[in-house]
C-alpha cells in the first residue's frame, strides 16, 4: 500500500487530477488519498497558498501527484521542494504519434540539478543601480548526488550513455568542478556498461535540434537544465502533453509542466495527457512498473488512434471522455 498525497490546486489542475483518479481505478495498485489544499483558491480561502497542514500530508506520502496552481505557484512549487528537498528535476522527451511532436523517434530524459547554480536567489543591485551580481553555486555533493541520480536512472531504465552538460570552458571553477564530478561518477558505471561523454551546453542546445535521438540521459546544473528542458518540450510538442517529476531522498512529486490554464478552466477541456505521464513517473519511482508500463502504452493507443482525443491535439473529446477511453483501454 502507498500513501498518495493529491494536491490537485487551481483551475485545470482540478479538472486533470479528476482525470488523473479516475485512470487510477483501472489499474491494480493499494493507493491510499490523502488530499492537500494549495494555491490561489487556498489563499484566498486560507491566507495561505501553501499550509502547514499540507505540507505535512506532502511529507508523511510516498509520492505526491501535483495538478497545477496559479499566480501562486512559485511561492506553491519552490517551497515544497525546498521543504522536500527535491534536488532531481525530470523532464522526459518523448514522442508520442498523433501529437505535435517535431521528431517521432526521440525517448530521453533531462535530469536537472534542482537546488544550487544559478537558481540560489543570491543577486546584488550596486547602489548606483548600474551593476548587478548574481551567485552561482556549485558543490561536489551537489553534484555528486545529481550525477549518481543520473547514471543510476540510466542503469535502470537500460539507457546506455550519460551526456552530462556544462560549460566549463568559460565557467572554469564551478563548471570545471561539475565535469570533474561527472567523470568520478561516470567511472563507476563504466564498469557496468555505462558511457559518459560531455558537451558545451550551447553545442548541446544545437544537438537538441540536429540530432536529438542521439540523447539518452541528459545531466546538468540548474539554469541549462531549465532552459534545455524547455527545448525538449518544444521538440515534442504542446503543453498539454509534458510531465515531470521532483525527486529527492525521502520523496517525489510529479506533476504536469502546465499551469493552472484561466483560459480554458472550467470547460472540461484541457487535455489529461501530462497529467497522466506525471502518474506514470510516478508507478516508475514508486517500482510499479508493470502498471506504469500499461498506463502509458494505454495513453499511447489512444493518442495514435487520434478519436478520442482533446481540442488541443485536433479531437472533440473533452477531458474526461479522453481519460476514459484511456482508462477503457487498461481495462482491455
Ligand atoms: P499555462 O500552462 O497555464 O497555459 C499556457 C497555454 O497552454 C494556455 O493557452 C492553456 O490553455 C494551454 N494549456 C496548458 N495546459 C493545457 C492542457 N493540459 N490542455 C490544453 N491546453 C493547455 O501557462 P500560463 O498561461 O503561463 O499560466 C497560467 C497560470 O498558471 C499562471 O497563474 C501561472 O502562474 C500558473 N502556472 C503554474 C504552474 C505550476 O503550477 N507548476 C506552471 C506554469 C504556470
Ligand atoms: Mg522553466
Amino acid at each position: 500500500m502507498y500513501k498518495i498525497a493529491i494536491v490537485p490546486g487551481d483551475g485545470i489542475g482540478k479538472e486533470v487530477m479528476k482525470a488523473a483518479l479516475h485512470v487510477l481505478e483501472a489499474l491494480n495498485i493499494d493507493l491510499e488519498y490523502e488530499f492537500g489544499e494549495a494555491g490561489d483558491e487556498c489563499k484566498e480561502k486560507t491566507g495561505e497558498a501553501l499550509p502547514q497542514k499540507t505540507i505535512d500530508i506532502v511529507k508523511k506520502a510516498d509520492a505526491c501527484l501535483f495538478g497545477a496552481a496559479g499566480e501562486t505557484a512559485a511561492d506553491v512549487i519552490v517551497r515544497l521542494r525546498q521543504e522536500m528537498e527535491l534536488f532531481a528535476n525530470l523532464r522526459p522527451v518523448k514522442s508520442y504519434p498523433g501529437t505535435k511532436a517535431l521528431f517521432n523517434d526521440l525517448d530521453f530524459m533531462i535530469v536537472r540539478e534542482n537546488t544550487e547554480g544559478m537558481y540560489v536567489g543570491e543577486e546584488e543591485l550596486s547602489e548606483d543601480g548600474n551593476t548587478a551580481i548574481a551567485k552561482r553555486i556549485i558543490t561536489r555533493s551537489a553534484s555528486e548526488r545529481i550525477c549518481n541520480y543520473a547514471f543510476q536512472y540510466a542503469k535502470d531504465n537500460n539507457k546506455k550513455k550519460v551526456t552530462g552538460v556544462h560549460k566549463a570552458n568559460v565557467l572554469k571553477k564551478t563548471d570545471g568542478l561539475f565535469k570533474r564530478v561527472f567523470y568520478e561518477i561516470a567511472e563507476k558505471y563504466n564498469a557496468e556498461g555505462i558511457e559518459a561523454e560531455d558537451f558545451y551546453v550551447d553545442a548541446t542546445a544545437m544537438y537538441l535540434l540536429t540530432r536529438p535521438q542521439s540523447f539518452e540521459v541528459i545531466v546538468t546544473t540548474n539554469l541549462f537544465g531549465d532552459i534545455l528542458s524547455d527545448e525538449g518540450a518544444g521538440l515534442v510538442g504542446g503543453l498539454g502533453m509534458i510531465p515531470s517529476a521532483n525527486i529527492g531522498e525521502n520523496g517525489g512529486l510529479f506533476e504536469p509542466v502546465h499551469g493552472s490554464a484561466p483560459d480554458i478552466a472550467g470547460e472540461g477541456i484541457a487535455n489529461p495527457t501530462a497529467m497522466l505521464l506525471s502518474v506514470v513517473m510516478m508507478l516508475n519511482y514508486l517500482g510499479e512498473k508493470e502498471s506504469a508500463k500499461l498506463l502509458d502504452k494505454a495513453i499511447l493507443e489512444v493518442l495514435a488512434e487520434a478519436k478520442t482525443v482533446t481540442s488541443d491535439l485536433g479531437g472533440n473529446s473533452n477531458t474526461m471522455e479522453m481519460a476514459d477511453a484511456i482508462k477503457k483501454r487498461i481495462n482491455g
